[in-house]
């Protein structure tokens, strides 16, 4: 039961793989691959799994100017331009970082990441954190930056209508949120010219977000899906000892031994068929193809999709606690548990 036995071809052809039928109409591939490297993976390996997953037949990669991989990334969308796949097949994905939220620095920094990944127009940008708290790389989770704030509607929206102007420029064709709540995404639905088309989020068969996902879909908006296999490779920052691996779990482990399968290939084809855009970061060849191929794959059957309906344990991984504003809080503070805006 390994990846390698599931690699029959090299690739997949991209027609083959399900697309995402945006709000206006637009088609995303409904997998990506991830590039941020954590601490331990260096750019040049990222961006040498870009070009190796083009080949494979990846359309969609999700990008961010703050994993500093941006420019070694470029050159490999350049190669793969100039080796004769068209702009408009591919979905290109960066992110706001959290430092960049004022108003002067939002065009700045979309054109920077454009530079970076020598392109013309991004097919996304997001707002990555709706704080603009940030820290710096490889920090531990006690950080904080000075001046860190709650989330400021009033901000957000500031920022939030620099992101539409991208739009109007033509930088990028579609604009969203990333690590929102229902009561923030319901102001910004309230509020926004433009309304997000995507928000990316956490999903893994141990964290379903079932609320939030729901609620994303019934206002038109695509959930994107981060950690799809259960972020084995995160930073120490990001880990607790409650933290489960969905990979490990029985269920999943026993779906995959039923179909011959690792079961990170379980994972892919779960959200998949769920309606989620995995975005499973590797460098792996055989990895890579292999969630590659399990997103191209026959859907997993009404009954399975049950199974692991059930086996969601509210277990979020990428907790944000460096993104905290005061002394005394909880990481929940920052996702709104209570079903209302975290009070400052
Ligand atoms: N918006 C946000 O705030 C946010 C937050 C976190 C992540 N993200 C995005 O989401 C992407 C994915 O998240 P992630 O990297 O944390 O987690 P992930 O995709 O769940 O896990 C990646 C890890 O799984 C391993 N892996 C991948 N495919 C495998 C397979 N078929 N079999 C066995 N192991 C496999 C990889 O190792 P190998 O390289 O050895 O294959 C890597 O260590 C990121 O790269 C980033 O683009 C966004």
């Amino acid at each position: 039961m390994n990846n390698a036995s599931q690699a029959h071809s090299s690739s997949v052809d991209p027609r083959d793989v399900p697309k995402r039928i945006l709000s206006d109409g637009s088609a995303m591939p409904a997998i990506g691959l991830g590039t941020f490297g954590s601490d331990h993976v260096t750019p040049a390996q990222v961006a040498n799994a870009v070009l190796g997953a083009a080949a494979a037949g990846y359309r969609h990669f999700d990008c961010a100017s703050v994993y500093g991989n941006e420019a070694e990334i470029g050159a490999s969308f350049q190669a793969i331009l100039q080796g004769g796949i068209r702009r408009d097949q591919l979905w290109i994905t960066s992110k706001l970082w959290n430092d960049k939220h004022r108003e002067d620095d939002v065009v700045s920094s979309c054109r920077k990441s454009l530079a970076d990944l020598r392109l013309d127009y991004l097919d996304l940008y997001l707002v990555h954190w709706p704080f603009p708290n940030f820290h710096p790389p490889g920090c531990d989770v006690t950080s904080r930056s000075a001046g860190a704030v709650p989330y400021i509607h009033e901000s957000y929206m500031r920022t939030w209508r620099k992101m539409e102007g991208l739009v109007d420029l033509g930088l990028v064709r579609h604009i969203g949120t990333s690590n929102m709540t229902i009561p923030k995404l319901k102001l910004v639905l309230r509020d926004a010219r433009i309304k997000p088309a995507v928000n990316e989020m956490e999903l893994h068969p141990h964290f379903q977000q079932p609320e939030l996902f729901n609620y994303v879909v019934a206002n038109g908006i695509q959930p994107i899906g981060y950690c799809p296999i259960g972020s084995p490779g995160r930073p120490e920052r990001d880990r607790t000892p409650d933290d489960t691996a969905p990979t490990e779990d029985p269920v999943i482990v026993e779906i995959a031994r039923r179909r011959s399968v690792h079961p990170a290939f379980i994972c892919i084809q779960w959200a998949v068929t769920r309606g989620q855009t995995p975005i499973p970061f590797s460098v792996n060849p055989h990895n890579y193809l292999a969630n590659l191929q399990a997103a191209a794959a026959e859907p997993l059957t009404a009954d399975e999709m049950r199974q692991i309906a059930a086996i969601d344990r509210n277990c979020r991984l990428i907790k944000g606690q460096v993104f905290l504003w005061k002394d005394g809080q909880t990481w929940e503070d920052l996702w709104d548990v209570a079903g209302e805006i975290t009070p400052p």
